[in-house]
């Protein structure tokens, strides 16, 4: 698992207990790697993979892995307009190099994709939809999935969106809006920027099934419902019974112009994304996504509510 200290580790606990386990192997011998110097993770750095192949060559050797997830990316949407070429390298490059070693040994790819390669004028986006991202972050995740599959056909590209849910760093979008709620501060979200927000816990099922079932090509793993961050929030709010006047509504133009005033960088950023999930739907026919209201009850009742922040 590449990029161990990402929003989709829970993917970790699934392998090991999912019927993967069945078709593969014992998933028990999971190796993770991080940038990071952390206990349980090796350090490992796509950069580094994708200008000395050695490194690449000799994580799989060492590893001999069944399957490899390439959750590592750079996600900083903002901070990769300013830096394309090393996005290119991190979100592409290493990935096409990892998949095209993996392609030769049969070892299985899954690579994590996003609907900001689609330009947002018509979400929710199926898989066949006409790409065309319009920020660094989307064009280099999508020349990933292309370089991905070109070098691998069997890969496993996994589009998804606003990943949310139990993360013991307290990244996500909703750990962050709960943290702010609860400490009094405001916290502002965008009325028209439509997605379908994604529980990691139903992610991490999704892809470990399909993973599971051998499907390659693109799939689309996300919520069932279509909303915008503003309404998202309020909703989390509610149903977490904190004070969602603290929530305060922003336009997509109000953003950029407040971007602007502020010398901020902001990458453009499409309107209607979101992803449709019939043909992961039809893959899967006992998987039942669970509604937002549902997401946050199992997350509960997995944890104290105020593990919620960090
Ligand atoms: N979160 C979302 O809402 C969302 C939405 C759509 C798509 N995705 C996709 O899902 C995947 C995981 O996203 P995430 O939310 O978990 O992102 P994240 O929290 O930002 O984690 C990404 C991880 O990438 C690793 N990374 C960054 N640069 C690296 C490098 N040079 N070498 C090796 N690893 C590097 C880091 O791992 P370490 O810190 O362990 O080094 C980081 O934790 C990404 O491919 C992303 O594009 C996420």
């Amino acid at each position: 698992m590449l990029g161990a200290w990402g929003q989709i580790i829970l993917l970790e606990r699934k392998c090991t207990r999912s019927i993967f386990n069945k078709i593969y192997t014992k998933a028990t011998n999971i190796h993770r790697f991080s940038t990071h110097q952390v206990s349980n993770a090796v350090n490992f750095c796509l950069t580094d993979a994708a200008t000395t192949p050695d490194i690449a060559f000799e994580l799989i050797a060492t590893t001999q892995p069944k399957v490899m997830y390439i959750c590592g990316a750079k996600t900083w949407v903002d901070g990769c307009e300013s830096d394309e070429a090393a996005a290119l390298i991190v979100n592409a490059e290493a990935p096409r190099l990892l998949a095209r070693i993996a392609h030769h040994q049969e070892i299985k790819v899954v690579y994590f994709s996003t609907d900001y390669v689609f330009d947002g004028q018509g979400g929710p986006y199926g898989e066949d939809a006409a790409t065309a991202p319009l920020n660094v972050y989307g064009k280099t995740k999508l020349q990933g999935e292309e370089r991905v599959l070109a070098s691998n056909p069997n890969a496993l590209i996994i589009r998804t969106t606003i990943i949310y849910g139990p993360d013991a760093l307290g990244k996500n979008f909703v750990c962050q809006l709960v943290n702010a709620l609860k400490n009094g501060q405001r916290f502002t979200c965008s009325t028209d920027q439509i997605s379908t927000p994604t529980y990691n816990e139903d992610l991490a099922d999704m892809v470990v099934q399909l993973v599971g079932k051998e499907c390659s090509g693109i799939y689309n793993c996300v919520g069932t419902e279509i909303l915008s961050r503003y309404d998202f929030a309020v909703k989390v709010a509610q149903y977490l019974r904190l004070d969602e006047t603290l929530i305060d509504p922003i336009t997509t133009e109000e953003e950029i112009q407040r971007c602007k005033l502020n010398g901020r960088a902001r990458a453009t950023r499409g309107l209607k994304l979101g992803l449709a999930m019939d043909k992961t739907l039809a893959a899967l026919p006992h998987f039942k996504p669970r509604c937002i209201k549902d997401s946050l009850q199992h997350w509960m009742d997995c944890q104290d509510v105020n593990s919620l922040t960090k």
